[in-house]
C-alpha cells in the first residue's frame, strides 16, 4: 500500500527521499513522487510506474535541490495510476504540498464544498481535498490550519505537509495509518515504515492516532488535536539493516523462506526458560484462563490461515472452543463476544485495516486481546492488551513466509502454556511436546534441505491454468495457505478444499492432468485423505502428495511425493507449509512473475 517519507536537515533531501521510497517499494505501488521546498518555491516530480523512473526524471534527485521535502509511493484507490493522481499534491496557491496514506471517506462532500468555493482540482484522488482545506484554513498559523483541516477529515490518514513559508519544517498527523518519526542529529525524518528510516537513524518516535507533529532539523514537537504538547519517548529500532536486503538471494521471498529456521528459533527460544514457557507479556494467569469460555482468533489472509492451523492445537490441548473468523467478516457481524472471550489477533504488519477494526469491535464488547505481531510499535501491537512479538525480522516480500511460520510458533507456545496453566496436560506429555517444539527449527531446516530440488517438481506443474489443494484438519489449513501462496505469486488459479468436501461439488472440476496437491501429514485422517486421492486420480488428476518421510502408503497412489520430516502432529503445519512456499516460488519463477511484488497486491493492507 502507499508509503510516505519526509526529510528535513542539512543534506540534499531528494536523494534521501528517493532512497526511502525505494525501501518502501515492497509495500506495493503504481506511481511515485517527491516535493521539495527551495528558495520559497515547491517543486514536484511525479511518475507512473517504478521509483527508477522517478530517479531518472529527477536525475537521481540532483535536479530537485532543497533540504526539506516529502515523498510518496501510491497504490491506487481513488483514480487510476497516473502522474496527476500521484502524490504529492499542491495547493492552488502553491504554498502547500502534501503526501497522504489512507482513505478520506468524506472526500466527495469536501470536494463539492471546495469546488463551490473556487478551488480547482487536478486529480481524481480523495487526498487532494486535504491540500485545498489547508489553503482555505491558512491564516498565517500553519499549526492551526493543519488542526482545522484534520478535524474535517473522516477516514484514515498518515499525512505529511510542507509549506513555502516554513521552508525547513515538516508537519505530520496520524489517524489509523502508521507514521514513525526518525530522530537524527541536525536532521529529522518521517516514514510510514521503519525500513525507510534504519539507514539513517535507529531512534524513532511512534505517533499515535490523533497526534500531530512539527518537525524541524533540530527538534520534533508532538501535540494533540487541541495543540497541547505531548511528551513522546524515543524507541530504539532493533532491526538489522542487512535483514532488509537480499543478501545474495535472487528474491526476498526465497531469502525469507530460508530464514524460517532462524526466525522460528528467535521467536520461541527467549520464551522457554528451564522447561517453563514464559509469556510475561500477557499476564495470562490461571484464574483468568479459567474464566475464558472461548478463544476467537481473527486476522486476514495468511495470518488467518495461521490461526486456522493453530486452532486444532490450541483446542485439543486447552479444551477451550476456538473460533477462527476473518477480520473483514468479524468486524461487521455483531459477534457474540464478552469479557469471557480471549481474542487473539494475528498480523505480520500490525497495520491491517480490517484486523484493526475487528479488534476494536471485540475490545468494545469486553474481550481481552492478545496480538501476535511482527512489527514492533505497530498499531495492532499498541492497541492490544498484550503484544506477543514474532521475532521474524523485516519481511519484505509481499507473500508472507517467515511471518506465517513465526505466527504458528507463538500460537504453539500459547497452546502449551495455557494447557499447562489449565492443568489439561500432565507433566510428561508437556515436557515431550515442549521438546518437540524446541526441535522445530531443526525440523524446518531439514525440510528445506530435503526439498532443495523442488524446482524439478515445479517444472512438471508450472504450466497449468488451475490447481487444487486438499487436506483435512491441519492439512486443510495448510492447503489453504499453500493455495494462497500459489495464486498470489504465480497468478495460477489455486483453490483449496477440505478433502471431504470434494464429493459435494468440487470433484466436477477434476479432469485429465488437473494438478491436485494432497496434504497427508495428519495420521488420524490419513486413510480418509488417501481415499480422496484415489477418487481424484480415478478422474484423471495428477496428484502431488505431501507427506512425512517413511509414509509408504502414498507412493503407490500419487504421481509425485514431497516429503517433510515426521514431527509432532500438533506442530506439523510449520513444516508442511515450507515445501508449498518453495513450490509456489519456483512455479512463479518459471512463469516469469514479479515474485516479490505481485501485481495488484500490497504488503500491508492499510485500507478496507
Ligand atoms: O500484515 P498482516 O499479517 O495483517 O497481513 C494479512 C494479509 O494481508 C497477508 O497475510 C496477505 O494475505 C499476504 N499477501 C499473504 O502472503
Amino acid at each position: 500500500m502507499c508509503g510516505i517519507v519526509g526529510y528535513t536537515g542539512v543534506q540534499g533531501a531528494s536523494p534521501i527521499l528517493l532512497e526511502g521510497l525505494k525501501k518502501l517499494e515492497y509495500r506495493g505501488y503504481d506511481s511515485a513522487g517527491i516535493a521539495l521546498v527551495n528558495e520559497g518555491v515547491i517543486s514536484i516530480a511525479k511518475v507512473t510506474g517504478r521509483i527508477a523512473n522517478l530517479c531518472e526524471k529527477t536525475n537521481d534527485g540532483k535536479d530537485y535541490p532543497g533540504t526539506c521535502g516529502i515523498g510518496h509511493t501510491r497504490w491506487a484507490t481513488h483514480g487510476a495510476p497516473s502522474d496527476n493522481n500521484a502524490h504529492p499534491h499542491l495547493s492552488n496557491d502553491g504554498r502547500f504540498a502534501i503526501v497522504h496514506n489512507g482513505i478520506i471517506e468524506n472526500y466527495m462532500s469536501l470536494h463539492d464544498e471546495l469546488t463551490a468555493k473556487g478551488y480547482h482540482f487536478e486529480s481524481q484522488t480523495d487526498t487532494e481535498v486535504i491540500v485545498h482545506l489547508l489553503e482555505m484554513y491558512y491564516k498565517g498559523d500553519i499549526k492551526k490550519a493543519v488542526i482545522k483541516t484534520i478535524a474535517r477529515l473522516q477516514g484514515s490518514y498518515a499525512l505529511g505537509v510542507i509549506c513555502t513559508e516554513h521552508p525547513d519544517k515538516l508537519y505530520v498527523a496520524r489517524e489509523a495509518s502508521p507514521l514513525i518519526l526518525g530522530v537524527g542529529v541536525s536532521e529529522n525524518f518521517f516514514a510510514s515504515d521503519v525500513t525507510a528510516l534504519v539507514s539513517y537513524t535507529r531512534n524513532a518516535i511512534y505517533l499515535e492516532d490523533g497526534e500531530f507533529a512539527e518537525i524541524s532539523p533540530e527538534e520534533i514537537n508532538v501535540f494533540d488535536c487541541t495543540l497541547k504538547p505531548i511528551e513522546k519517548k524515543i524507541t530504539r529500532i532493533v532491526w538489522d539493516i542487512k535483514a532488509s536486503e537480499k543478501g545474495g538471494y535472487e528474491h526476498f521471498m526465497l531469502k525469507e523462506i530460508m530464514e524460517q529456521p532462524r526466525a522460528f528459533k528467535a521467536t520461541i527460544a527467549p520464551r522457554i526458560k528451564d522447561n517453563d514457557i514464559v509469556l510475561d507479556e500477557t499476564e495470562l494467569t490461571k484464574e483468568y484462563l479459567e474464566s475464558v469460555n472461548k478463544i476467537v482468533i481473527t486476522a486476514c489472509g495468511s495470518a488467518y490461515y495461521a490461526g486456522c492451523a493453530a486452532k486444532y492445537t490450541i483446542e485439543k490441548l486447552c479444551r477451550v472452543p476456538v473460533i477462527t473468523e476473518l477480520a473483514s467478516e468479524l468486524r461487521y457481524c455483531d459477534p457474540l463476544i464478552d469479557e469471557h472471550t480471549l481474542l487473539i489477533v494475528l498480523s505480520q504488519s500490525g497495520e491491517t485495516a480490517d484486523t484493526i477494526a475487528a479488534m476494536k469491535e471485540c475490545k468494545s464488547k469486553g474481550a481481552k486481546t492478545i496480538a501476535v505481531v511482527n512489527v514492533v510499535g505497530s498499531t495492532i501491537a499498541t492497541l492490544a492488551d498484550h503484544a506477543l512479538y514474532t521475532w521474524a525480522g523485516p519481511e519484505i516480500a509481499v507473500a508472507t513466509t517467515k511471518g506465517f511460520t513465526t505466527q504458528l510458533a507463538v500460537l504453539y507456545l500459547f497452546a502449551l502454556y495455557a494447557a499447562k496453566k489449565l492443568n489439561n496436560i500432565d507433566e510428561e506429555r508437556y515436557l515431550s511436546l515442549l521438546s518437540s517444539l524446541k526441535s522445530m527449527p531443526k525440523k524446518i531446516q531439514e525440510t528445506l534441505d530435503t526439498n532443495s530440488n523442488i524446482h524439478k517438481i515445479a517444472i512438471k506443474y508450472y504450466d497449468n491454468k488451475s490447481m487444487f489443494f486438499i487436506g483435512r484438519n491441519t492439512d486443510y489449513a495448510i492447503a489453504l495457505e499453500g493455495a494462497l501462496k500459489m495464486k498470489e505469486i504465480s497468478y495460477i488459479h489455486a483453490e483449496s478444499y477440505a478433502a471431504g468436501e470434494l464429493k459435494h461439488g468440487t470433484i466436477a472440476l477434476i479432469e485429465e492432468h488437473r494438478p491436485v496437491v494432497a496434504l497427508c501429514c495428519n495420521e488420524s485422517v490419513m486413510e480418509k485423505t488417501v481415499s480422496n486421492i484415489v477418487e481424484v486420480k480415478a478422474r484423471g488428476a495428477d496428484v502431488l502428495a505431501l507427506t512425512f518421510k517413511g509414509n509408504s502408503k502414498i507412493v503407490s497412489v500419487a504421481n509425485d511425493v514431497i516429503y517433510v520430516p515426521k514431527v509432532e502432529t500438533f506442530f506439523s503445519a510449520a513444516v508442511e507449509i515450507v515445501p508449498l512456499q518453495l513450490l509456489a516460488y519456483y512455479v512463479a519463477k518459471l512463469n516469469e512473475c514479479d515474485i516479490d511484488k505481485p501485481k495488484n497486491l500490497a504488503k500491508s493492507v492499510t485500507v478496507e
